[in-house]
């Protein structure tokens, strides 16, 4: 039977409830689809590690997940850390170490879900956000000086390379291809002069080896108010890390709840271990109560199974997640019910 090593990173907050009915959900179709999963759970890979050693993981860490097939993340950070630090200290760098240069975040309204947004019909929205996601604004080029004096200043540059635009804009245009759709470019090259009249210069070059998908671009203040206004028309969006980081926040509440929506960080060369987390964060605010939504968490373990070559098996998880939706009403407090983390795994595996 075909194994794969899953590396688990429960990390903080709500991502130590999150994870537990993943698990649970990954091994119920496994078993029916026939193929195995084994886990190393880095279970003080988190904040609390920082706060006892400095660290959030071990200075070996990158070495022990690099023999995974896939890594599943909770989510990391708490209020006693400052978030550069937590995110700087394990995501960003398993991101970068391992070219997860694609950061693939779906979003759908479903069934059963009710979307602030008035105009997003159920069944009308279905949109991906590929997001670059090891380079752009999130740069370590820069730095701070004077600090403290009245001339104190911070500079950080934003980093757009040939090599890394041209991927995660061939990425998307092949996405785009594959599900018969069209792509929307983020861009705002009115305001920022260099980096984003490249990026535009480098999508119109690309989409030339797909003559089959229609592609637009548009600034991203415009963007953001038609996602609100009109979110049935997009299909797939390629953006900047910093643009594709804001947009599917904004698409994941245009959904019904941050809490829903997953995200894949994706090594398309499968040179390295891609990662699947949640896009939440560890929601310190509810964490501890059991009452977190697993969904995001259970939807990013589905999309491991889709990486793993497992069409099959992520579509009988994302069939589960639209039917607890479409036809019970139970919910976590965050869609407006009062069901637990555990109740609502629970119903949920009964469907499945
Ligand atoms: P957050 O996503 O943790 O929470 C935002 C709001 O959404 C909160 O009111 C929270 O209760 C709610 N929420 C989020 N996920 C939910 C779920 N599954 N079920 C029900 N409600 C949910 O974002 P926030 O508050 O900005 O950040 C909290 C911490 O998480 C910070 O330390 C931040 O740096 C970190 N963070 C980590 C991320 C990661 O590990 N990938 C991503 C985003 C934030
Ligand atoms: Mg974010």
């Amino acid at each position: 039977m075909t194994t794969y090593r899953i590396a688990l990173i429960p990390g903080d907050g709500i991502g130590t409830e999150v994870l537990p009915p993943a698990r649970r959900v990954l091994d119920a179709v496994s078993r029916r689809h026939g193929f195995r999963l084994t886990y190393t759970s880095y279970d003080d890979w988190s904040c609390e590690r920082y706060l006892c050693e400095g660290a959030m993981m071990p200075e070996d860490g990158l070495d022990r997940l690099r023999g995974h097939d896939a890594i599943l993340l909770g989510a990391v950070g708490h209020p006693g850390v400052p978030d550069h630090i937590s995110l700087w200290g394990l995501l960003i760098p398993i991101r970068r170490a391992f070219r997860q240069y694609v950061n693939l975040r779906p979003i759908r309204v479903f069934d059963g879900v009710d979307s602030p947004v008035r105009s997003a019909a159920p069944g009308a929205v279905d949109l991906v956000v590929v997001r670059e996601n090891t380079e752009g604004e999130y740069s370590e080029i820069g730095g701070r000086l004077h600090r403290g004096l009245p001339d104190e200043l911070a500079v950080q540059e934003a980093v757009f390379t040939r090599t890394g635009v041209t991927r995660v804009v061939d990425y998307a245009f092949g996405l785009a291809a594959g599900r018969g759709g069209r792509l929307t470019s983020a861009t705002k090259s009115n305001g920022i002069v260099h980096t984003l009249p490249f990026w535009d210069e480098l999508v119109a070059e690309r989409s030339a080896g797909h003559p089959r998908v229609a592609w637009e671009q548009e600034h991203i203040d415009a963007l953001a108010a038609k996602l609100v206004l009109d979110p049935a028309r997009y299909d797939v969006i390629v953006a900047s890390n910093l643009f594709g980081d804001i947009l599917s926040d904004l698409a994941a509440a245009v959904a019904g709840s941050i809490g829903i929506a997953p995200a894949a960080n994706l090594n398309p060369e499968r040179e390295f271990p891609s990662m699947f987390e949640p896009v939440h964060g560890s929601a310190p605010d509810i964490a501890g109560r059991g009452i977190a939504n697993p969904l995001g968490a259970i939807w990013s373990a589905g999309l491991m199974l889709d990486h793993l070559g497992h069409r099959a098996a992520s579509e009988d998880i994302t069939g589960a997640i639209a039917s607890v939706l479409a036809t019970t009403d139970v919910r976590t407090p965050d869609l407006g019910g009062t069901a637990t983390t555990e109740q609502f795994t629970e119903t949920l595996l009964e469907l499945l």
